[in-house]
């Protein structure tokens, strides 16, 4: 696959935060001497044994291991081939998806990019063709396969067939035809207002090239330009909706035609933007609550 826009997200610190996380979980646990609800544990994301408290109480576990991250992320020997935070699963290449647009719909206006990221991560085990115990660096000493192996530990989740997510009939196996999802790897509100690079400051409600959209945040981080849609509250908070920067060559569209159409860093919707994967809030693992279209009308001007 040619690589034609370059992916970038802020997420370089997991490795500390990993580590935190495990002891915050412990603290938690230890003060009453019962599980409570702190984040990913007291969700369907918490594939260890013993399995969440809570809403998930019934939620059948992966034998043989009490570690909840290792499902998706390691420590050390991450697949880099796509920008996503330490990743223990091994990811397909973004052509093993139909997308949205190849629908062809008259009223799409975003460019369209390789499926991003964030989406190829969660695509490793909701496309329903990979098992849940198979990753790149098992549990405990000696596990590492670069290529992802599977592991002894069984997952015995209600919503498997043969160890897969969900049936081919399910909504939870999202499958590799994403033609009947909402458009990801797609960029946000058609285009930045200049058409080009826009990289100084927020950006007003209605003024990206398709004025239906909310005007995203901005923010440079790291020296990364970064865009999100705001839910409330000061600066970028987990409940907002991420955009994920992909930076535009001068000569090839995203779509891999000639250009240029895009170019400079633009902002991409992406599976995470609505979903944060350790969020208990709510079931569907969205930033925030959809009761009255909420999270459509974060981004939609309806
Ligand atoms: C079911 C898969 C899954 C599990 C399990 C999981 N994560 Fe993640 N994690 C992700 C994905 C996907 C991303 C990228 C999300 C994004 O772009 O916002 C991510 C991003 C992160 C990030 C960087 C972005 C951020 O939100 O701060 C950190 C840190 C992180 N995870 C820590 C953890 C820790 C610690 C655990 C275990 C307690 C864990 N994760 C368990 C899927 C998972
Ligand atoms: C993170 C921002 C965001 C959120 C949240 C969001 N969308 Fe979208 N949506 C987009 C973008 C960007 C497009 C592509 C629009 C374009 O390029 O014309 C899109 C496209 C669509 C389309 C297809 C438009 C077409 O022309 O084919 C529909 C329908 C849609 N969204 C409905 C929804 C609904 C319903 C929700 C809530 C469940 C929702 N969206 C939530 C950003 C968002
Ligand atoms: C390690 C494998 C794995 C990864 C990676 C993963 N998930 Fe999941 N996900 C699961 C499992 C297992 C379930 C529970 C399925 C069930 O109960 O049928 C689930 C459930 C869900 C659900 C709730 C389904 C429901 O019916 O309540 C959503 C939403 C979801 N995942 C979104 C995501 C998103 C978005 C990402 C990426 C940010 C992601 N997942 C990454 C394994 C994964
Ligand atoms: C524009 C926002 C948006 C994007 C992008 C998005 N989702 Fe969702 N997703 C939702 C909403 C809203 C729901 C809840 C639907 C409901 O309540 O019926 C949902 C539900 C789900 C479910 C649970 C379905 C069920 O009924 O059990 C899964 C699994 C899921 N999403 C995975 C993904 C994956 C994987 C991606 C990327 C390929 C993704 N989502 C991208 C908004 C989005």
């Amino acid at each position: 696959m040619k690589t034609l826009f370059v992916e970038r997200t802020m997420a370089r610190k997991i490795g500390a935060a990993l580590a935190g996380a495990a002891t915050l979980m412990t603290a938690g646990m230890l003060m009453d001497g019962t599980a409570i609800a702190v984040g990913i544990a007291d969700t369907k994301h918490n594939l260890s044994s013993p399995a969440g408290s809570g809403a998930t109480a019934t939620f059948a576990p992966t034998t043989g291991t009490g570690e909840l991250c290792v499902f998706c992320h390691t420590p050390h020997g991450s697949d880099t081939s796509a920008v996503v935070p330490l990743w223990n699963r091994k990811m397909a290449a973004p052509t093993t998806y139909t997308t949205y647009n190849s629908l062809g719909t008259t009223s799409l206006d975003g460019a369209t990019a390789p499926v991003g990221s964030v989406s190829l991560a969660c695509l490793s085990c909701h496309d329903g063709t990979v098992a849940m115990n198979v990753m790149i660096n098992a549990p405990g000493s000696g596990g590492y396969n670069p290529a992802g192996a599977a592991w002894a530990g069984t997952w015995t989740g209600t919503g498997q067939t043969t160890g897969l997510l969900g049936s081919a009939t399910s909504i939870t196996r999202i499958g590799q035809d994403l033609r009947n999802d909402h458009p990801i790897g797609i960029q946000y509100g058609g285009g930045m207002p200049a058409g080009g690079a826009y990289t100084t400051a927020d950006i007003a409600d209605g003024a990206l090239k398709d004025p239906d959209f909310k005007g995203p945040k901005y923010a440079s981080l790291n020296g990364q330009p970064t865009w999100w849609v705001d839910t409330g509250g000061a600066g970028r908070q987990k409940t907002d909706l991420m955009l994920y920067t992909r930076t535009g060559s001068a000569s090839v569209n995203p779509d891999g035609t000639a250009g240029p159409v895009l170019t400079g860093a633009q902002a991409f919707v992406e599976c995470a933007s609505c979903h944060d994967p350790h969020t208990s809030a709510q079931a569907t693992f969205l930033r925030v609550a959809n009761a009255g279209s909420a999270l459509c009308l974060s981004c939609h001007i309806k």
